[in-house]
């Protein structure tokens, strides 16, 4: 057990040398640590041999697992290079038909099959063909793969209240990522995934031709990119250093207008009501490009500065 947490040390400081920054973990895994962690912290060793000294109690602090976060720093490539995007045509027919063949496209591609771990998926975007916005995030997380549906976990729920809060309903919009699959990272024995990592640059240009094809088939007239790795994606690894720097401002990509402002797990891990307004004043932008109805209340909200 010794040389087992030593060996998860060492994969810890080497993921936060590659730029991870947390890492989700089991509820099991978690249990199994804690009991590691009681077998060797000191108040748990046995009293010495003849000692009347009642054994101490083992108080293990509760954990909380951390939400899953977004590094925007890149990570060493893949020891395997992917292959180059393969061009391809968008078939001609109406919206419905050339998505559907954009999807099948997608999910039977056999580099991305080959990028997820047996019994999950590819995740290809979700939403209506006729939205007027589009908003890209990052790459599929654990419940994404397994669903095969984008932004489905914490950080998608927030996702669907802020669509929500924007007067809208979740399928009135469309929801991609600049990934389809989710970066892989070392996994446990049973092949469990918990951590995310970005994409590397390989993996980038290989999924990127596909939101593009997505953006041309369903045109929207608006672009969100959540989250500085979705924004670099989009927009360039050089195009800012921090996310702060062009947050709230408009951008181009595709040629059309694209709004950048914070992921959702952002908020996940800020909660106050400062950090919600200022990803609400970029998509009261959004709202007011897009010729939503904007009421009073809407405005004010998150205002109370908490
Ligand atoms: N975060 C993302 O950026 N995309 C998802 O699909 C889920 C979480």
């Amino acid at each position: 057990m010794h040389a087992s947490l030593r060996a998860l040390t060492d994969e810890l400081k080497r993921l936060k040398a590659s730029g991870v920054k947390s890492l989700a973990v089991s509820e099991d895994s978690l249990a199994r640590l804690r009991t590691a962690v009681a077998a060797r912290t000191p108040a748990a060793a046995p009293p010495p041999a003849g000692s009347t000294r009642p054994e101490a109690p083992v108080t293990v602090p509760e954990y909380r697992a951390p939400v899953r976060t977004f590094a925007a720093k890149p990570v060493p490539p893949p020891e395997s290079p992917l292959p180059a995007p393969v061009p391809f045509t968008l078939p001609d027919g109406d919206k419905a038909a050339r998505w559907a063949a954009l999807r099948d496209r997608i999910l039977g591609d056999p580099v991305c099959r080959a990028q997820v771990r047996p019994g999950k998926q590819v995740v290809f975007g979700v939403g209506s063909l006729e939205a007027k916005i589009m908003f890209v995030g990052e790459a599929p997380g654990a419940e994404e793969e397994v669903q095969g549906e984008p932004f489905v976990g914490p950080a998608g729920q927030l996702l669907t209240k802020m669509i929500n809060g924007m007067g809208l309903k979740r399928e009135e919009v469309y929801i991609g990522n600049i990934m389809n699959w989710r970066p892989a990272m070392p996994a446990d024995e049973r092949g469990v995934q918990y951590g995310n990592r970005p994409p590397t640059a390989p993996e980038l240009a290989y999924c990127l031709p596909y939101l593009k094809a997505q953006i041309e088939v369903v045109n929207p007239g608006l672009l969100v990119a959540l989250g500085a790795t979705a924004a670099q994606g989009l927009l360039g690894a050089d195009a800012f250093k921090a996310l702060g720097e062009i947050r709230g401002q408009w951008r181009e990509f595709a040629g059309r207008p694209l709004m950048v402002t914070y992921h959702p797990s952002y908020i996940l891990r800020n909660q106050s009501n400062r950090s919600k307004r200022l990803i609400w004043e970029d998509l009261l932008k959004v709202m007011e490009r897009a010729s939503l109805p904007v009421s009073e209340k809407q405005r004010g909200f998150f205002l109370d500065r908490g």
